[in-house]
């Protein structure tokens, strides 16, 4: 089993995390929607994860819907204490699988309601808002009322922390005027660079940035610069993609999704490779 300490560790929050953790979506079935073919094998991805070190764990109740977290409670509850689950609020799914907005008072506060219900928990430890501006890339505009209204939540005392997803810089500075934010989730990976300086800003602040789709998502990273620096290192190309987000920065915090135990294995072991200052600069340069 791999020592995924050696990834180390961050303060999420007012917890602290191993830097490598798991993300859920893949568990549900196809496109996300609907159970798994095999739930048995889903739970044992989960559990595997927990046995191996993982203590942060990304979901979200739309993914199914409700399918991931039922899975993440019959797989791991009671939970261990140092396990910090964080969902994330703002869209719902149409039933043709869409991923739509649902970003009103009431739906955000259901949405809230509906994670506490099916993750059995009395506190959700983080909670992000998921902006959808569009759906795929953040977009600017006001988040300041949805903001306001997970803040309440937070006040009631069912949300113990705040962060973002899909969010510009200034969309990030706008909820802190609002409410303490403690992570940022969007997309960034070896070829999806624009969070550059977001994430330098973030660092400075002490807050987490969480990639999606460190792998590359639904299109899974591939090219040739990629595979050789793999080759010469002896390691798997997703092994790259992983260490090269743990060593791109300290606050960057890993939540790789797989439904397989073995590919789960195989993203934990990127927590032990280093890849040197030449290598770096050569998969920057591709
Ligand atoms: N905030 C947001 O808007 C947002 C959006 C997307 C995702 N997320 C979160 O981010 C997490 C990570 O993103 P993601 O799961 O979409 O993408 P990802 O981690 O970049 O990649 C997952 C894909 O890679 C495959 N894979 C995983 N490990 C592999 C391996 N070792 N070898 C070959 N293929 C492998 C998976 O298939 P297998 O299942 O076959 O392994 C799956 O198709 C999600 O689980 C979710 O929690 C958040």
């Amino acid at each position: 089993m791999s020592n995924i300490t050696q990834a180390g560790s961050f303060l999420l929050g007012t917890r602290s995390v191993n830097r490598m953790g798991y993300g859920a979506m893949q568990l549900a079935g196809p496109g996300v929607f609907g159970p798994p073919k095999d739930p048995g094998a889903a739970i044992a991805v989960l559990r595997e994860a927990l046995a191996a070190g993982v203590n942060h764990i990304d979901t979200a109740d739309f993914y199914g819907p409700h399918v991931t977290n039922r899975l993440i409670r019959e797989a791991l509850h009671p939970y261990p204490s140092d396990l910090v689950i964080v969902t994330k609020v703002g869209a719902a799914r149409g039933h043709d699988a869409s991923w739509n907005p649902a970003q009103s008072p009431a739906e955000l506060t259901q949405a809230v309601h509906d994670n506490l219900r099916n993750l059995q928990l009395d506190v959700l430890e983080v909670v992000n808002f998921r902006a959808m501006g569009d759906v795929q890339s953040p977009t600017e505009g006001s988040i300041e009322e949805q903001i306001s209204v997970l803040a309440e939540l937070q006040q009631q005392g069912l949300i113990r922390h705040l962060g973002l997803s899909n969010v510009t810089q200034t969309q990030v500075r706008q909820a802190q005027k609002i409410a303490r934010i403690v992570c940022v989730q969007n997309h960034y990976n070896l070829s999806h660079r624009q969070d550059e300086s977001l994430i330098a800003d973030l660092g400075r602040q002490g807050i987490a940035y969480v990639p999606f789709f460190p792998m590359g998502g639904f299109t899974p990273l591939q090219s040739q610069t990629l595979s050789d620096v793999a080759k010469r290192l002896d390691a798997l190309p997703m092994h790259v993609a992983l260490a090269w987000l743990l060593q791109r920065a300290p606050n960057i915090l890993l939540i790789p999704g797989t439904s397989s135990v073995e590919h789960l294995r195989e993203n934990l072991a990127a927590s032990e490779l280093v890849i040197d200052r030449d290598l770096l600069t050569e998969l920057e340069a591709a």
